[in-house]
């Protein structure tokens, strides 16, 4: 381009929708990791893999969530698609998991995990965003206490095999048809005469759902339920056993746990145990790196035999809030380097024959590409963090050799016959392994 000429215009850079993120290399490397980690602890437990659609019927969240829930009725971004549909970006993981096991029907008890980009239109802000990854377990069929036990303890491995040790496991109990009504109106009782001291919002609507108020976060709401009466202490005997035996549980397997009277939870799905994991190690705002629950009654609201179930959703995002905060399960550890860097200044037809056969014995190879020079390809190799540089000039070529060149540790760059760079390479890994 001539001086005074001017750069073509450019159309402006269009940037991620608010409150949501790239996930980029190398930390996309510690996402890998992190999901390769809880498929192998929860195929382990005999989870498999659920695959459902990013989008679903509107109605599933409606009538699984509920229309009162903040989730569904603040928060959902729900659209008419261009034949009409009325669909929704899930915004939680366990209402599509439900649906696909009531429409294909599996022989329960039927045990799935999932790894599901989430939407919720929230405020943006620090471990709260518009879309968040969850990974998660749903498990249908037994109402046995031990598969709670079971499932909140894969949660509890999975924040332990990550390092994190700043965890706290809250759970309660929300009852079932049978003590549900008693509570409710003995909580009403309660809340009608606190109402004067209830925040604005809550003092207007508490009736449309009480439980809420236990949740609320203001300090009005928080000092008027400070003497509530608790659920736990008003369950008909068998939500009572059952709680009783999870609790054994985590007794058993060593898990400690407190017992969080406020713990409600956000979707009217959730019976009996209920459970929320909180890092100490964050903002006490955004500080739940997971939560679930008993959902006896969702299959049926869903539209399918009465199937009883429990699960859990565990926020990616922060989980490596908490992983940074606590120091452990950093993001360079998770990158896997390369074994070699191939440099070919003499056109590029070598380098295409020995990358391809270094990849096809199993070697994690890069390459240069665009004819550069020297100099720019050593820099590559360096950038990629490879273990050798396998050198090509015309010299190599002429001697049917390849220029072996150490990358992270002192060593002269040396010749090796090209029939023997895969073995050597290999055994130069193996006795460099740190
Ligand atoms: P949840 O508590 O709404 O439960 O979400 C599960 C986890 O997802 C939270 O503990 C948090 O770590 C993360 N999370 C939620 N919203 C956001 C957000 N806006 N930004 C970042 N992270 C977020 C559920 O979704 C239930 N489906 C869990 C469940 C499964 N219950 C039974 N089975």
């Amino acid at each position: 381009m001539e001086e005074g000429d001017r750069e073509p215009a450019r159309p402006e850079p269009i940037q991620t929708p608010k409150g949501m993120h790239d996930v980029l290399w190398p930390a996309s490397a510690r996402w890998e990791a992190a999901v390769s980690c809880f498929a192998r602890l929860v195929e382990g437990a005999g989870y498999g893999l659920a695959i459902t659609p990013i989008l679903e019927h509107v109605g599933i969240f409606h009538r699984g969530i509920g229309e009162e829930s903040d989730v569904v009725g603040k928060e959902m971004y729900t659209f008419a698609d261009r034949d009409g549909q009325v669909l929704a970006l899930r915004p939680e993981g366990t209402a599509s998991v439900v649906r696909a096991f009531v429409q294909h029907h599996p022989v329960p008890p039927w045990k799935s995990w999932y790894v599901a980009p989430s939407f919720r239109h929230e405020n943006p802000q620090h471990g709260r965003y518009r879309q968040h990854f969850q990974l998660g377990v749903e498990a249908l069929g037994p109402t046995d206490p031990d598969l709670d036990v079971e499932v909140i303890s894969l949660a509890h491995d999975f924040y332990a095999a990550l390092g994190l040790r700043d965890v706290t496991l809250k759970v309660n109990s929300m009852g079932d048809g049978e003590c549900r009504p008693a509570y409710l109106a003995l909580l009403t009782a309660f809340l009608d005469a606190h109402r004067d001291e209830l925040c604005a919002p809550h003092r207007a609507r508490y009736t449309d759902n009480p439980l809420r108020v236990l949740d609320c976060k203001t300090p009005e709401c928080r000092a008027a339920t400070e003497s509530a009466p608790h659920f736990i202490d008003h369950l008909c005997e068998p939500c009572t056993a059952h709680f009783q035996r999870v609790r054994e549980g985590f007794d058993a397997l060593g898990m400690t746990h407190v017992i969080d009277h406020r713990l409600v939870r956000g979707f009217d799905y959730y019976t009996r145990t209920t459970f929320e994991f909180a890092s100490g190690a964050i903002d006490a705002a955004q500080n739940a790196i997971g939560g679930g629950g008993r959902y006896d009654g969702l299959v049926e609201m869903l539209g399918g035999a009465p199937t009883p179930g429990i699960g859990f959703g565990i926020g990616l995002e922060r989980v490596f809030i908490a992983c940074d905060a606590e120091g452990v399960f950093p993001t360079d550890a998770a990158a896997v380097p390369l074994d070699a860097y191939v440099i070919d200044v003499t056109g590029g037809d070598e380098a295409r024959l020995l990358t391809a056969e270094l990849r096809r014995a199993g070697l994690r190879v890069d390459r240069g590409f665009d004819g550069r020079s020297m100099k720019s390809q050593i820099k590559s190799a360096d950038r990629s963090g490879a273990q050798v540089a396998l050198v090509i000039g015309t010299q190599e070529v002429a001697s049917n050799t390849v220029g072996f060149r150490p990358m992270l540790t002192d060593g002269e760059q040396r010749d090796v016959p090209r029939a023997d760079v895969v073995a050597e390479l290999r055994s130069y890994l193996i006795n460099t392994e740190p």
